[in-house]
């Protein structure tokens, strides 16, 4: 990786390297150091021993790669020493579902953190840059992230690709479905997810655009085998949905928010179905418990069926609608050529890129099914010109290239143009990104 800036190559040094969970391994302390420098970044407490190892453990699973920066000359003394990062970055590569049960395998950024004394010295940048790059001489045409705020990330070419939401669901008297359950629903011991929930992803996954392949963390974090803390969350609960067959088909995991908590309360740690009827059967199950009065969901769809299936929509309170999932394109052609387009036409894109990746103007002719064909048209007139953080944001047909237009990030030179371009990316169900990372 290259060094975070010119100026900057004497002060820091940069290395890349991987998980090591091995606490006899003499490299383990590097890697331990790069989790208690992550942790300060996003001012969380310091890790303990079981913290670390767990969390180590799971990374190397994903088979992370991390990134660290260190000052290269002498620390002042008492402060923290020369062998904790002052600037931490991740990697780990998962498909994502870019929509007709298409996956493109994708580079996924996370734990980027800069210590406040470093910041603002174009670390970020350096770290960014450098692996963009990389990324895409190991063929990459895609990367991801999500982000802590809506500023940093637009000027390295990522662009807001999916939304999620938080409810409040009162499932009080009023809580009632138009339709009839089709399975049933049972509650297990939170343990069985350990196995059964990543099977379920898996379905879950090849279903729905937007989706993410999950990292190792969240079968844990659904079974209640590791909670914030680094230790078993016993107050984790599931249960499961059976289709008509008995195959599970969907989970929830869930907490009560406790005595104190009031209205009672219980809350959504994971919900995963793999068909429409799995996903409103859980709902009926949460709605039905005892003594709760509402159900609080932080990752709920912001296009949510629930709402449609209740005899009272406005039992859902919904608040906090934000980005979640933000695309980079690094190789455009490359990530057209993944997608499946569902009406035909033809397109004329160009794309500008701050960084020089996705770079180009491309024909994109699709005969409304099978796979598009992308060519060069360097040298033609553009239906559609665009950043390519605007494309990163169209791609999963999430963000509208009208609303783009309208807010002249988009300029179409062909009149009815972005029109086309919406009806060419749209999806077969609305993209939703149920993988944090
Ligand atoms: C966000 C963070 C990683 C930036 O690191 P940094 O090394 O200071 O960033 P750089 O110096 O490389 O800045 C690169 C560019 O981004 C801009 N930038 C950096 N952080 C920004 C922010 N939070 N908001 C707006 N712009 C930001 C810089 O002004 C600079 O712009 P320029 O190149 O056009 O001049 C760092 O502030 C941080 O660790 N924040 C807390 C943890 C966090 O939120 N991490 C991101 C998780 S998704």
């Amino acid at each position: 990786m290259a060094d975070p800036k010119e100026h900057n190559t004497e002060k820091y040094s940069v290395q890349r390297f991987p998980v090591v969970a091995d606490r006899n391994d003499a490299a383990y302390s590097r890697s331990a150091n790069w989790v208690q420098a992550v942790s300060h970044g996003f001012h969380q407490e310091r890790r303990d021993d079981e913290y670390l190892a767990k969390t180590l453990a799971a990374y190397q699973t994903d088979q992370r790669e991390l990134t660290g920066v260190y000052v290269t000359g002498e620390v002042p003394g008492h402060s923290l020493p020369a062998d904790v990062p002052v600037a931490t970055y991740a990697t780990m590569r998962k498909s994502l579902n870019v929509g007709f049960g298409r996956t493109l395998e994708s580079n996924l950024i996370t734990a980027v953190t800069v210590r406040g004394t470093h910041r603002r010295n174009g670390i970020l940048r350096g770290m960014i840059t450098a692996d963009l790059e990389g990324a895409k001489d190991d063929g990459l045409a895609m990367a991801a992230l999500t982000a802590s705020e809506g500023s940093i990330y637009g000027r390295f070419g990522f662009g807001v690709a999916t939304f999620e939401r938080s409810i409040t669901v009162d499932t009080g008297p009023r809580f009632r479905f138009k339709g009839q359950p089709s399975g049933t629903v049972e509650v297990a011991d939170p343990s069985v997810l350990l196995d059964v929930a990543p099977q379920l992803f898996a379905r879950v996954h090849h279903l729905s655009p937007g989706s993410v392949d999950r990292q190792e963390y969240y079968r844990l974090v659904a079974s209640g085998s590791i909670g914030q803390d680094g230790k078993p969350d016993a107050s984790v609960r599931s249960a499961l949905h059976y289709d008509a067959s008995g195959t599970v088909d969907g989970y929830v995991s869930y907490r009560f928010k406790g005595w104190d908590h009031k209205p009672f309360t219980m809350e959504i740690v994971d919900l995963v179905a793999a068909s429409n009827a799995a996903y409103l059967d859980l709902w009926r199950f949460l709605g039905s418990i005892d003594l709760i009065e509402q159900v609080t969901w932080a990752e709920a769809p912001v296009d949510d069926p629930l709402a449609w299936a209740l005899e009272d929509p406005r039992c859902i309170e919904s608040s906090d609608v934000r980005d979640m999932l933000w695309l980079r394109i690094l190789d455009t052609r490359a990530a057209l050529e993944a997608r499946s387009f569902p009406v035909s036409g033809h397109l004329v894109l160009q794309v500008t890129d701050p960084l020089g990746l996705a770079e180009g103007t491309w024909v994109l002719e699709s005969d409304g099914g099978a796979a598009a064909v992308v060519n060069d048209a360097t040298g033609t007139a553009p239906d559609l010109s665009m950043d390519a953080a605007d494309l990163a944001s169209m791609y999963l047909g999430a963000v509208s290239p009208v609303t783009l237009a309208a807010a002249g990030r988009l300029s179409e030179h062909t009149p009815g143009s972005a029109f086309r371009a919406q009806q060419l990316f749209t999806v077969e169900r609305p993209a939703h990104c149920l993988t944090h990372f």
